[in-house]
């Protein structure tokens, strides 16, 4: 792991509020999602309250998303507009309210996501940071180094099936065939978040080794940035119930 330096560049404003923003990132496969589930359930179980969210996700760009990626007419500006735009409304409706109240948020991916992808699909690296200059640091973000074989393997091992057209990076015209051109996609992807993780200094994890050993890890990680923070213990409180309410959210289950 390797613990971030004073030198990085950031982007985005540093928050004040009460809360904690977590985040994951990392390729497709690389288990982000694994580790983020088991995260929450010990952060639960420890009695913080924690709400979760994730990439492309908001219901104000769903259905658009969907019908461009089903009628393949995405190109990389349209595509990354969407995704910035289904950042800034979970953001304002499904971060903020949470950190304000004092939650643990956790997001799975967060705008290096779109820093990574985007430069991939050809988009201005500069122009994607100053679109995302919106955004909040995060207290903590962690990316799951693995290598590309590995997270194929996993993929095509699990429940997955086939690979689909964008996350394949089918549009990009590398190969007909969706294995070969998820590979050759994911690897610029990786060799993007490399660039990232040194810009930005993100929390490396070797995501090759057991889930176990990674959530451990990432436990004790969690847990030292955590020293300062006052949780709100027991179910929701008055406040935090006054905050789902403005913001018109759901109180999460
Ligand atoms: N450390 C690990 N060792 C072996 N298999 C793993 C490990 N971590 C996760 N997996 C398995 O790999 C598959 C992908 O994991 P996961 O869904 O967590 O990845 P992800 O990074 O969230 O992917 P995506 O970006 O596509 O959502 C799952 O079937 C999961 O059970
Ligand atoms: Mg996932």
């Amino acid at each position: 792991m390797t613990p971030p330096t004073s030198s990085l560049r950031t982007f985005g404003q540093p928050h004040s509020y009460p809360g904690k923003l977590i985040i994951v990132e990392g390729i497709d496969g690389s288990g982000k999602s694994t580790q983020l589930l088991l995260l929450q359930k010990w952060l639960e179980s420890q009695g913080h309250n924690v709400f979760f969210t994730e990439w492309n996700s908001s219901d104000l760009v769903k259905e658009t998303t969907k019908k461009g990626k089903k009628s393949k007419s995405l190109t990389p500006t349209t595509f990354s507009l969407l995704h910035a735009t289904d950042f800034a409304s979970r953001l304002y409706h499904s971060i903020l309210p949470p950190l304000k109240a004092g939650m643990i948020v956790l997001a799975d991916r967060y705008a290096y996501t779109a820093f990574a992808r985007d430069a991939v699909r050809g988009v201005s690296r500069s122009w994607v940071r100053k679109l995302y200059s919106f955004s909040i640091q995060p207290d903590l973000a962690f990316y799951f180094k693995v290598p590309i074989d590995t997270a194929i393997a996993r993929l095509l091992g699990g429940t997955r099936g086939q690979f689909k057209y964008y996350e394949a990076g089918m549009d990009m015209g590398i190969s007909q065939d969706v294995t070969e051109s998820f590979r050759v996609f994911q690897s610029r992807i990786l060799s993007e978040y490399d660039k990232i993780v040194d810009e930005y200094g993100l929390t490396v994890m070797d995501a090759t080794r057991e889930i176990e050993e990674q959530q451990d890890d990432m436990r004790a990680v969690v847990t030292k940035a955590l020293e300062h923070y006052k949780p709100k213990r027991g179910g929701y409180g008055k406040r935090t119930a006054v905050f789902w309410r403005r913001f018109g959210v759901s109180k999460p289950e």
